[in-house]
């Protein structure tokens, strides 16, 4: 595909090819990730960032990897303080907006509400989560953080197997993770979740359509022992009708240290979108793994960072400018992702 100018609303867009080139470019963001160099290549950009959903890591991502490639970011977080609480409409705001930025990352909590918004921007939109609907950002920073775990075993993500476990219906995240997947070859994805959460079929489809093998089943720990990674996630309960029907989900799979031990091979990668859910009644994913070396979540947020750059220079056309623009940061860091 074409980078420059481009939306990045779904994982549809992409070819494996164009997969390749954000890791490649991703790379690339290393230095200046792990605040070894600074570069100044989109000095006079601006960034919108508009949350119209609760974030942490996402929206303060997005914002850090545009200050680190040298631009400036200003932020909408929460209908409240937007014009679309006096019925301003998605296309209307984007006219605005992007008047205002030279690209615009946006959540929202309706499925389409970023291709809508994105429909009326002039300037590149890229998806930060809209509804149950897609996460692409996220899905290719999981994927980049696999690609690097397993190359540590000598593998690479053709032949992965793979156990997606949790609320699988409304996480946006396994939903684009597994069209991500689709992309490559001999993928096995176990599919581990109450019924009444099972992944949609649409994801189902194109992951068997593009010769995954897929597994379907709401039992945990006979579905955990051949796998590589096993990617945990939270009940959506912000797309629930309630949050009584939420709990009735709510800590069915938890992994933690003595389940890990005892059922999983000793190298299988620990992964989490997050937020984990670490109140008593979740507890998804067991504080008591953290010292565990496997545990790859916090590797994830690192690298979500170098990926959300990649995107920025490709969609903005600057990577072959961030090296000329760069220099030694001035002040002592410790910093290592
Ligand atoms: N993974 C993720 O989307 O986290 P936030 O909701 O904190 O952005």
């Amino acid at each position: 595909m074409n980078f420059t100018g481009a939306h990045i609303l779904s994982i549809e867009q992409f070819q494996r090819e164009d997969v390749e080139r954000i890791f490649a470019v991703a790379d690339r963001m290393a230095p200046y990730g792990r605040r070894q160099r600074v570069t100044r290549v989109l000095e006079g950009a601006i960034l919108g960032n508009m949350f119209f959903e609760a974030s942490t890591r996402t929206r303060v991502s997005f914002g850090s990897a545009f200050n680190l490639l040298g631009g400036e970011v200003r932020e909408t977080a929460g209908f409240e303080s937007s014009a679309l609480v006096k019925g301003e409409s998605l296309r209307d705001t984007a006219r605005v907006l992007s008047g205002f930025s030279d690209v615009i990352c946006m959540r929202h909590p309706q499925a389409g509400s970023v291709a809508e918004f994105a429909s009326a921007s002039r300037v590149p939109v890229l998806n930060g989560g809209d509804g149950s609907n897609e996460h692409p950002t996220q899905a290719l920073l999981d994927l980049y953080t696999i690609a690097k775990e397993l190359a540590q075993r000598q593998r690479s993500i053709d032949g992965l197997r793979i156990a997606m476990i949790g609320d699988l219906r409304y996480g946006r995240t396994v939903h684009s993770l597994s069209r991500l997947l689709s992309l490559y070859k001999n993928i096995h994805v176990l599919l581990i979740s109450p019924p009444e959460l099972a992944m949609p079929e649409q994801y189902v489809e194109q992951l068997r359509s593009t010769g995954a093998q897929v597994t379907i089943s709401d039992q945990l720990l006979a579905n955990i022992n051949h796998v590589d990674i096993v990617y945990s996630t939270r009940i959506q309960e912000e797309r629930f009708p309630s949050r009584e029907e939420a709990d009735l989900y709510r800590g069915k799979f938890r992994l933690n240290q003595a389940i890990y031990t005892q059922h999983c091979e000793p190298n299988t990668v620990i992964m989490h979108p997050l937020p984990r859910d670490s109140r008593s009644a979740a507890n998804e994913l067991d504080i008591d793994l953290d010292d565990n070396p496997n545990l790859a979540i916090f590797r994830q947020t690192d690298n979500g960072l170098l990926v959300r750059m990649a995107l920025f220079a490709l969609v903005l056309d600057v990577v072959d400018q961030v090296d000329s623009c760069a220099q030694a940061v001035r002040w002592h860091s410790a910093r290592q992702l």
